[in-house]
């Protein structure tokens, strides 16, 4: 069966799903996105998602294309368009078509919406969580404004691919010394009293929706959360590691830049705090 894919308020077969080449994403990365993970019929943390979609389009002046409401239709039908189980919606907004000009086109151009949704294998990410992944750092190269979750991600495509090169699942992003996140995920320790640390909401990180109910899912298992930045060298010396995305839920992290976390296995604070996370999406 084709891939369906949402374009502009048509359900579209993916290969020949397209875009104008004006189009501000294209030429200027003048949009957001999202990704929602969508396990055993449920949309994990769907709200949140939907809610820093809002935010992203309002702190960009971009108009939503449409409403919060028709949004969740559109996810839900794509999803069953495509006949898909566990899978992954990636959702995208842009300041739409205007010939090429830096400033914004005139208010009634219409914002341009775009959604995609692949099949995802939990047995593949759990598998991936229980054996754990390796980090390396790379200087945080980007804009002062990575709160907002905008597609113009290319320091963060080039991290990632540094650290496919070096067999690494992400790369830490390293600035003042401090770790930010990462470059498609937070990143956390966990320190010699069992705290968990984490940098601070701020215009420095993407306030990852993951990372909000993990900070939950902590404090329901009594572990301490403190909101700070952390340096490399903090994290080279942490008893544990672990990063914390729509895709990666809660996945430990054995080794950063080579160097061993702990003894080198997932440790027992990240195994816990993902089996609540995902207990938790099953339930609310
Ligand atoms: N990335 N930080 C960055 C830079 C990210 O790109 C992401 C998510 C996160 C975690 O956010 P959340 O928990 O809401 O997924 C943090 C998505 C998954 C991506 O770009 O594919």
């Amino acid at each position: 069966m084709p891939r369906i894919a949402y374009v502009n308020g048509a359900y579209t077969p993916l290969e020949d799903a397209s875009v104008h080449i004006e189009d501000r994403g294209y030429q200027f990365a003048d949009g957001i996105y999202e990704v929602v993970l969508r396990v055993g019929g449920r949309f994990w943390d769907l709200e949140g998602h939907l809610k820093r979609w809002a935010r992203s389009l309002a702190e960009l002046e971009i108009r939503a294309p449409i409403s919060e409401a028709a949004l969740k239709i559109v996810i839900a039908k794509l999803v069953e368009k495509n006949r898909l189980g566990d899978c992954m919606i990636y959702m995208q907004a842009t300041r739409g078509v205007a010939s090429r000009n830096h400033p914004f086109p005139s208010a009634d151009t219409a914002p341009a919406l775009v959604l995609t949704a692949k099949p995802i294998d939990l047995e593949k990410l759990n598998a991936k969580a229980a054996k754990g992944v390796a980090v390396i750092t790379r200087p945080d190269i980007r804009w002062g404004r990575v709160d907002i979750k905008t597609v113009g991600l290319l320091p963060n495509c080039l991290a990632k691919e540094a650290a496919v090169r070096e067999n690494a699942v992400e790369a830490w992003l390293v600035k003042d010394g401090k770790v930010t996140e990462g470059s498609s995920s937070n990143a956390w320790i966990v320190d010699e009293k069992g705290r968990l640390i984490t940098h601070p909401l701020g215009n420095e990180i993407l306030g990852g929706i993951t990372r909000q109910t993990a900070i939950a899912c902590a404090e329901s298992l009594q572990m301490k959360v403190v909101e700070r930045a952390f340096t490399v060298d903090e994290a080279l010396k942490a008893r544990e590691a672990f990063i914390t995305s729509a895709m990666n839920l809660v996945t430990p992290v054995i080794a950063i830049d080579g160097n061993r976390i702990g003894d080198g296995a997932p440790g027992p604070v990240a195994t816990r705090l993902r089996a609540r996370y995902v207990q938790h999406n099953a339930e609310v």
